[in-house]
């Protein structure tokens, strides 16, 4: 599942991680890269132990947390802290890849199964030409370029890359996430429901506004066992 969550970031925040990110050194992409995305890795990348990369992962991860869509689209179970990378100049391209499976993070240890890969746009749209995110799933090829502060989330498994950028830079946030749910089309599925009981219940509530207030307005026995249902296709499926 591809899935865009628009304004993951406020204006606000925008403006404070890119005022951070930008005043930093950086070094070469392939520090993270595996054996072979490091053939054709060609980008810059902010050092992740900075104190302005600390601060930038700060802002982004409490944005996140705070975003229902980035949940019930992600369950996330862990996230790898986000990185932050550049594509300017002679470095200005990522050629096909997947990413590695699992992700060892250098100060704690702790691994993240990448079962969901992430880029938060942070360069406005006309300040840049090339740099599209190119993501391989069964339907084709996918471009994506979304606005600054937008978020896309698509399955780690996928084989992608990153166009070359011909004119300005491009500047992200990309981070893994280690899933409850292990499996892409189980995820897929949970998020549908979800969605469809969100819409239903703001029906019932909506055909019911003329009711008086304070009175009992028990949600649909419908909309009960559907929510029901959701709950227990993710007992079934979490891993905790
Ligand atoms: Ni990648």
């Amino acid at each position: 599942m591809l899935l865009r969550i628009p304004q993951a970031l406020t204006p606000e925040e925008l403006a404070q991680v890119r005022q951070l990110v930008l005043s930093a050194d950086w070094t070469d992409g392939r520090v993270t890269a595996g054996s072979q995305s490091g053939t054709v890795k060609n980008n810059l990348q902010l050092p992740e132990d900075l104190p302005v990369a600390q601060q930038a992962r700060h802002i982004v991860s409490v944005a996140l947390a705070r975003n229902p869509m980035f949940i019930t689209g992600a369950l996330p179970k862990s996230v790898y802290p986000p990185l932050f990378n550049r594509y300017v100049g002679q470095t200005n391209a990522f050629g096909m890849h997947v990413d590695n499976a699992v992700r060892t993070h250098a100060a704690t240890a702790k691994h993240v199964r990448t079962d969901i890969s992430c880029t938060l746009f942070l360069s406005d749209l006309a300040s840049y030409d090339g740099g599209e995110l190119v993501v391989q799933d069964t339907y084709g090829e996918q471009r994506i370029k979304f606005d600054a502060g937008d978020l896309v989330m698509y399955p780690g498994t996928s084989v992608h890359r990153v166009e070359p950028v011909t004119r300005g830079e491009r500047l992200a946030c990309f981070f893994w996430i280690e899933s409850m749910v292990r499996l892409d089309a189980q995820r897929r599925l949970l998020y549908d429901m979800d969605m469809s009981i969100t819409a239903l219940r703001q029906k019932d509530w909506d055909n019911r506004q003329g009711e008086p207030d304070g009175a009992n307005r028990p949600e649909s026995p419908e909309v009960v066992r559907l929510t029901g249902c959701y709950h227990n296709l993710l007992r079934m499926w979490a891993d905790v």
